[in-house]
């Protein structure tokens, strides 16, 4: 009896650290729904078990820096270049060795110390009012400090990574001295008080209240698909959307947790969603764009003709600081 046992409770214990060892733990700023199912794909495919764990952007890292080494953190999922890349400055991350990750994901989309890589992409697009102005005016960033558009831009508030984000990519275009003319004659169009997100600036582009907006572009594809309701999704098809040339573009990323208790399953998750067909998984159903290619969605109509400017994700963290001091200086609220 006691022969048989003990090999019986070696192979119970053995199984039930290869049950441990097949879930990976997944802290994730991203607040969409859509991506369990990239999960549940990564699971059926691997037999790995996805346990998600979902937190705005700030309080995420916040948490992790406060759990530490306690962390149950093996992969963290981020929106905007800025936020990534302070958490891997903020040595919440460890860097990781992948040919996979190297050869598919571009380079301008990924740490150049494979702290984090992208695995889908986002256009800060205009937005127009047809009635009040004309989208021909207006086909890049920097027409919108023409002072036609005198009383006509409005804009999220200036504590928003996303435009952050978008005045670094001009620091990195332009540089300092025309960005900050730039900023001058765009606050000077500003008549309206600055709006808390993105959706809440389509409305008012739509409802008349601003001639012109800048957004992430799937905020507007999410509204035309009806995805916040009928009123939303009217107001949706009444602006128009110009994809500046060249176009700003930033990325959800994904790196392995410092303190990872499965390293080697964090990598295949990262693998597999930065692969391109993790990444059309992904960025399908919240209207992003996946690191290659731009996906097939109808609701995209208007948007999938973008040429990404060469500005690459860790130059838009490097020059966040510099960008919200001039944002300032320029008095965007
Ligand atoms: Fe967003």
């Amino acid at each position: 009896m006691k022969l048989l046992a003990f090999p019986l409770l070696v192979s119970l214990s053995l199984l039930t650290a290869a049950a441990q060892a097949e879930e990976v733990r997944v802290y994730s700023g991203r607040h969409y729904n859509t991506d369990r199912q990239s999960y549940k794909a990564f699971s059926d495919q691997t037999g790995i078990k996805v346990r998600l764990i979902e937190a705005s952007g700030i309080s995420l890292v916040e948490r992790l820096k406060r759990e530490g080494s306690n962390t149950k953190a093996d992969v963290i999922i981020l929106v905007d270049a800025a936020r990534i890349n302070n958490a891997a400055k903020a040595g919440l991350f460890q860097s990781i060795n992948s040919p996979k990750l190297n050869s598919e994901v571009p380079a301008r989309y990924r740490d150049p110390g494979n702290r984090w890589f992208g695995i889908a992409r986002r256009v800060r697009a205009i937005i127009i009012n047809p009635n009040q102005v004309n989208p021909s005016q207006v086909q890049t960033y920097a027409q919108l400090a023409s002072p036609d558009l005198k009383g006509k831009v409005c804009l999220r508030n200036r504590k928003n990574v996303y435009n952050q984000s978008l005045v670094a990519d001009q620091l990195a275009i332009r540089g300092e001295v025309k960005t900050k003319a730039w900023l001058k004659g765009l606050i000077s169009n500003v008549s309206q008080p600055y709006f808390p997100g993105d959706i809440a600036l389509i409305r008012a582009v739509a409802q008349g209240k601003c001639g012109v907006g800048v957004v992430n572009h799937y905020y507007l594809a999410r509204m035309r698909a009806g995805i916040n309701g009928t009123k939303d999704q009217k107001l949706g098809n009444q602006v128009k959307i110009v994809m500046p040339n060249p176009a700003h573009v930033n990325i959800s990323a994904a790196a392995v947790s410092k303190y990872a208790k499965n390293k080697s399953a964090a990598v295949k998750l990262i693998e597999f969603l930065a692969s391109p067909n993790g990444s059309r998984g992904i960025a399908g159903p919240t209207f992003e764009f996946p690191l290659t290619g731009v996906g097939g969605s109808t609701y995209l109509k208007g948007m999938t003709k973008f040429t990404p400017d060469n500005v690459s994700i860790s130059q838009l963290s490097a020059l966040n600081p510099k960008a919200i001091q001039l944002m300032a200086q320029a008095g965007w609220q």
